[in-house]
């Protein structure tokens, strides 16, 4: 079965009330839900945190897994750190996703310290983004 870990970074576990119009209702839980019904042939490691040195040990336990599907939150912009600890899981396939479309918002949200460590990009998609990413991850599995 291929494990796949889902990493929601600072801020993230209030979604579902936090600025609705911008992220969707939808709360961590529903995004799980959707995402275990949807690829039930996936053991999937779901993990939040707005500490950024335990979202660095998550990414490195997801070492052995089939890939991470990861939105930093506002980590994205300026976190080196987690830059370099994505960097270091080599030949693990990853993910930067994001809910909202940060390239049609405020100028610094354009700017991600992330993406040139990941495989791909999801912006802009909503809760939708993540079955996306999931997807393209099986993807890689089957080439
Ligand atoms: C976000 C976009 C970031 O700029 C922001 O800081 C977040 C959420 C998104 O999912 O759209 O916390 O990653």
């Amino acid at each position: 079965m291929a494990r796949v870990f889902i990493l929601y970074g600072v801020n993230l576990g209030t979604l579902g009330t936090r600025r609705p119009e911008v992220y969707g209702t939808l709360t961590l839980g529903d995004i799980e839900g959707r995402l275990r019904e949807r690829f039930p042939e996936v053991d999937f490691e779901f993990r939040q945190t707005d500490h950024e040195g335990e979202m660095v040990g998550f990414v490195g336990e997801a070492r052995e897994s089939a890939g991470i599907v990861i939105n930093p939150g506002a980590w994205t912009h300026y976190s080196y750190a987690l830059h370099d600890a994505l960097e270091a899981v080599e030949g693990v396939p990853k993910v930067e996703i994001h809910h909202s479309n940060v390239h049609a918002r405020e100028a610094w949200r354009r700017h991600s310290v992330i993406s040139p460590v990941v495989n791909a990009v999801v912006a802009g998609m909503g809760p939708y983004g993540y079955e996306a990413a999931v997807g393209y991850l099986l993807g890689l599995l089957k080439v």
